[in-house]
């Protein structure tokens, strides 16, 4: 039997149908936690619900307003007010040189990584009033503490989101309200797959291989979704009671 840090408890969890959202979500209700699951992703939301006693779910984009309000509106309808919020839908775009982006491309990923992190906040933050406490992880990454030079929009819009929870976590200290963000380094996703794919089809540029992307990181090895997992859950938890506005790799070591 695990631990029940968060029996009856409400959470919000966005990109809740794979990869870092997915273990975050399963963790949560692993230890008692009553789970909205929110991706674009009907079928790996579904997989994840049914493996998430008493959860809904809502299919919706997380850069739209009235997505993420109607699923907020959702979570409080069928759960009551939440007290918990995960932000890990993102996305990384096509490894690029900064100039070589669109315009698009650029607004894109601002739009779901940045955009998206701050819509989530603010539909759910009322909730959290409504209680009196709450705490919220948005997922940053390494990406978003260091310049990066193939995925130059990522990078810039990782540092934003990096930012935002800190920022947020001074405007509602004050309430009872924690914000914390956690960086993860190349952990073992469908995500971190993709992205290798897509390198090594790369032309002249010369990107990383997924050898090199290993054997950079101090220990080694890519880390595991659960590891990411066990990092939000922490933060989320009463442990971290006194602690609000802090960035954290995890990351093998990579930012040491
Ligand atoms: N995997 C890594 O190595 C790594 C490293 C650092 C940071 N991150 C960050 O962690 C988060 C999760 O990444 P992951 O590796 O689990 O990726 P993933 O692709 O496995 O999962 C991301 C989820 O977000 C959802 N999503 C994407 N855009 C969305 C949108 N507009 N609306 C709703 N849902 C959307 C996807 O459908 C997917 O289910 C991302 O923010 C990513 O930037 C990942």
């Amino acid at each position: 039997m695990s631990e029940q840090r968060f029996a009856g408890r409400v959470a919000f969890v966005t990109g809740a149908a794979s990869g870092l959202g997915k273990a975050t979500a399963l963790k949560l209700a692993r230890e008692g936690a009553r789970l909205m699951l929110f991706d674009r992703d009907a079928k790996g939301l579904q997989d994840v619900q049914a493996q998430c006693p008493g959860s809904v779910s809502y299919v919706g984009d997380a850069s739209s307003s009235a997505d993420v309000n109607a699923a907020a509106a959702a979570s409080r309808e069928a759960l009551g007010p939440a007290e918990f919020l995960v932000t890990s839908a993102g996305i990384n775009g096509i490894p690029k040189m900064a100039v070589d982006y669109t315009e698009e491309e650029w607004d894109k990923l601002f739009d779901v990584n940045v955009k998206g992190s701050w819509l989530a906040v603010k539909a759910l933050v009322p909730q959290m009033r409504e209680l009196g406490k709450g705490s919220i992880v948005l997922m940053s990454s390494t990406a978003g503490l260091g310049g990066s030079k193939f995925l130059a929009a990522y990078s810039a819009s990782k540092g934003a989101v990096t930012m935002l929870a800190r920022s947020l976590a001074l405007n509602h200290a004050h309430e009872g309200i924690r914000v914390n963000c956690v960086c993860p380094g190349t952990i073992d996703t469908p995500m971190a797959q993709e992205m290798f794919v897509v390198a090594s089809q790369m032309g002249g540029a010369a990107p990383p291989t997924v050898d090199q992307f290993r054997t950079r990181i101090p220990m080694g090895r890519f880390g595991l979704a659960d590891e990411i997992g066990d990092a939000v859950l922490y933060f989320l938890s009463d442990a971290a009671s006194y602690t609000t506005g802090v960035t954290m790799p995890v990351d093998g070591g990579l930012k040491a």
